[in-house]
């Protein structure tokens, strides 16, 4: 028998990857003891034994809170972490990087009146007009310059589906080199754009190469990565994208200075720069060993095993890979399997979660900050800063999130978070309607404008640490692995459609609701909060394998799980 990997999570379907010694072994483990290990997290023993590494990965994955592996006895295969495996986290990096620097980009962009005065002229002027008598809550309402921000999204959400189409076929190479070339076009004629036609083409260019890279970029790295780095590199790719966010903010702060015309186009153009990383990366790595594994590229598949691990003894490792790409090849169409009631609890969770996430309205302040400062009174330059202010506030409470999601759990970051992100929402809103009034005619002090510019720096630290990243970390950790693909496109699409819905309503609903605007926000968070008090298992330490039973406890979820549907522990207990 070859000797196999151990690991602490496994899920029901890796117990059929179990040898028959593995099994009894894993039989015998007593279940509370090595449940109660891993809720407290600390060192358990032997536990399952899936032999194909692709069974392994995601049941670690999925067990150790997204990608982490066990914290049990884990033996590796040959090979050690090369600079190859290190190269793979700086383009998921540069992955992150392009979809964050989109975010923070547009939003200075469509505040300088340069832009402005050339492709949206009569916003331009409402803008200019505005000041002091008119009602400044409108003044950047503007249907067009919202198409310019949200048809990004629409664009990323259509091409996000033949992504996954491109990956399987040729893999994710080609769909990160297809995602690059198209960003680094979209930049270029955005850089270069003479009428509004051509900002929209760039940006839909721009879209389609964020539809690609987040779909192709991830799963490029799970692939790669070896499972103990699996978890950072997780968090690392929406770490990137906090920095993008912010890198962006900086540019336009920067471009915003230069009052010679061009400023904005700088902005837009720089956006090439983390393409072109991501394209000439794209170019220059191997596609991953899985890929080629499942398009029969069986020698070129051990060429990059022996050249990722650093060693040529890999037979152990692909020979696993061959038989999982088979096993794999046997489970039945996801997309039927994810609307059976046993899954119930997974779509709501897949829908519900990037939904809720977007509903947060952190895309107003990633989006329109500049926008948003500028109507409160503050100057060009100062509503520049700010964007940039709270964008480095963003990335540092993601590493709040990153240092005690494990520890702490899932639930008490959602709830604290929903807490902070309420109560400052109903602040801005109250100061707002107070001070600015819902004639939009007044004026805030500049001590009153820096209390909201504080307030909504609580705002984003808060969703930082809490459905910033586990807003694609959660639904991550909950499929089971006949579902997990499917269920993960669900989570992305539904994340571009409210992306696109808030970026394209946002300042028609500042127009209309005003200060309200935040408290209808304020009141999604409390929806939200509790959705996640009644129906949001605490999912952290808990095994795959002991996943099903957590629905099953649940006082909601258990009536949809079917009584055939015993987990490996249950089998345990029975024996
Ligand atoms: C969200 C983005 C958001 C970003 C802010 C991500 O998790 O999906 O929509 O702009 O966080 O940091």
């Amino acid at each position: 028998m070859r000797p196999s990997p151990c690991f602490h999570g496994a899920s029901d379907l890796c117990l059929i990857f179990l040898d028959d010694q593995a099994k009894r072994r894993y039989k015998k483990e007593p279940s509370h003891q090595r449940y109660r290990g891993a809720q407290k997290g600390s060192r358990s023993k032997t536990l399952a034994f899936p032999r194909s590494p692709q069974r392994r990965r995601a049941c670690a994955e999925m067990a150790g809170g997204g990608l982490a592996p066990s914290n049990g006895d884990v033996k590796h295969y040959n090979g050690r972490v090369t600079s190859f495996v290190i190269v793979t986290c700086v383009i998921a990096a540069t992955g992150g990087l392009i979809f964050g620097y989109d975010i923070g980009v547009s939003g200075g962009v469509t505040s300088m009146d340069e832009f402005l005065e050339k492709f949206f002229p009569s916003v331009y002027q409402q803008e200019k007009t505005a000041s002091g008598s008119k009602n400044q809550w409108c003044q950047f309402d503007s249907q067009m310059l919202t198409s310019f921000t949200s048809s990004l999204y629409v664009a990323g959400l259509i091409s996000t589906y033949f992504a996954s189409m491109v990956t399987q076929a040729f893999g994710r190479k080609s769909s990160m080199l297809f995602g690059g070339a198209a960003f680094l076009l979209g930049s270029a004629i955005n850089g270069v754009a003479m009428n509004v036609a051509m900002l929209i083409i760039g940006r839909i260019l721009l879209g389609v190469g964020v539809g690609f890279a987040n779909q192709a970029v991830p799963l490029y790295l799970s692939e790669m990565a070896p499972p103990q780095l699996r978890g950072a590199l997780n968090m690392g790719f929406q770490m990137a994208t906090t920095i993008g966010i912010f890198v962006a903010g900086l540019v336009n702060y920067g471009t915003g200075k230069l009052h010679a015309g061009y400023g904005w186009r700088i902005s837009v153009a720089l956006a090439a720069v983390p393409a072109l990383i991501m394209t000439l990366g794209a170019i220059a790595l191997p596609d991953t060993p899985n890929s080629l594994v499942e398009r029969g590229l069986r020698d070129q598949a051990k060429a990059t095993l022996q050249k990722i691990r650093g060693t040529d003894d890999v037979e152990a490792e692909l020979q696993d890979m061959i038989e999982a790409t088979e096993e794999a090849k046997k489970v039945s169409d996801p997309w039927s399997s994810i609307l059976r009631p046993e899954h119930r609890p997974h779509l709501v969770m897949a829908i519900a979660i990037p939904m809720f996430q977007q509903l947060t309205g952190i895309n107003v302040i990633m989006f329109y900050a500049p926008v948003l400062f500028k109507t409160i009174g503050f100057g060009d330059s100062a509503s520049l800063m700010s964007a940039v202010i709270s964008g480095l506030v963003n990335v540092f409470a993601t590493t709040v999130s990153i240092a005690t999601v494990d520890k702490f759990g899932r639930r008490i970051l959602f709830l604290e978070g929903g807490i902070q992100m309420v109560v400052s929402q109903v602040a801005v809103g109250a100061i707002l309607g107070t001070f600015f009034g819902d004639a939009g005619t007044g004026k805030l002090s500049p001590g009153l404008a820096n209390l909201v510019l504080a307030l909504i720096c609580v705002y984003v630290a808060a969703f930082a640490w809490s459905w910033g990243p586990l807003g694609w970390l959660v639904p991550s950790e909950i499929f089971p692995l006949n579902i997990r693909s499917a269920g993960q496109s669900i989570v992305v699409g539904v994340n571009f459609f409210f992306t696109f819905v808030i970026a394209q309503l946002f300042l028609m609903a500042l127009c209309h609701l005003k200060s309200g605007l935040f408290h209808l926000f304020a009141a999604f968070v409390v929806v939200m909060t509790l959705f996640v008090v009644f129906l949001v298992p605490e999912t952290k330490g808990v095994p795959i394998e002991e996943m099903t039973l957590v629905w099953k406890k649940h006082w909601f979820w258990k009536k949809y799980m079917l009584d055939d549907r015993i987990t490996p522990s249950e089998h345990r207990r029975e024996d």
